[in-house]
């Protein structure tokens, strides 16, 4: 028997983001998220949910800006050690050894060990339940060439990580074809 609330741990594993966002003061953040998905095509849109309270909300919102990081095996360790909730204004980047680096079009800093770094807008926001859903119009993509593979991203390479629950994690590398 499963309790209700465990239903995520059912959709699993579910593809792991960094969010890096900056805040009013001008410092960095950066945390690990599960609860995203691309929303729409044209316009392009994707959505992640995120705890009420959390720094990287705040920051969303405020600046209306952020950044989506797919978390790929190279940094995997560095990416799930984001989530440590240091007081606002302290960035999380210097504890997991990560880089800031300016992004082309928004003012959230990328990531310089990430392959991919996808720059959004802050378009719209509403509650879900005890999460504040968050949607974002993907205004720039920065990729690697070693990132794509016919024109999709590279999970032979790279190593895609997934959460399952808790410290679990899978680290997907090998596509199948299912026609
Ligand atoms: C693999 C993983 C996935 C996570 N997914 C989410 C998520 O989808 N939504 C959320 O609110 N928190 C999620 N968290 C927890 C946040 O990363 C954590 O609360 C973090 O401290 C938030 O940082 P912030 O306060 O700087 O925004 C996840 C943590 C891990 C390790």
């Amino acid at each position: 028997m499963v309790a209700v609330d465990d239903y995520y741990k059912l959709i699993a594993p579910r593809p792991v983001v960094c969010v890096s966002t900056v805040g009013k003061n001008g410092a960095h953040n950066i945390a690990p998220f599960s609860f995203c998905t691309p929303l729409s095509f044209s316009p392009p849109l994707l959505g992640v949910a995120v705890g009420k309270g959390k720094d990287t909300l705040r920051n969303m919102l405020e600046s209306g800006d952020f950044v989506v990081v797919p978390v790929t095996r190279e940094w995997a360790k560095q990416a799930i050690m984001t989530a440590e909730p240091l007081p606002y204004g302290k960035s999380e980047f210097e504890l997991a050894g990560l880089t800031p680096i300016p992004s082309k079009v928004v003012a959230s800093p990328s990531v310089a060990e990430a392959p991919i770094n996808i720059e959004c807008t802050t378009q719209d926001s509403f509650e879900t339940g005890d999460h504040v859903f968050v949607v974002g119009k993907v205004v720039h993509v920065e990729c690697s060439d070693e990132a794509l593979k016919k024109g999709r991203i590279n999970i032979e390479e790279l190593g895609t990580v997934g959460h399952i629950t808790s410290g679990e994690f899978t680290i997907s590398s090998e596509a199948v074809i299912i026609e």
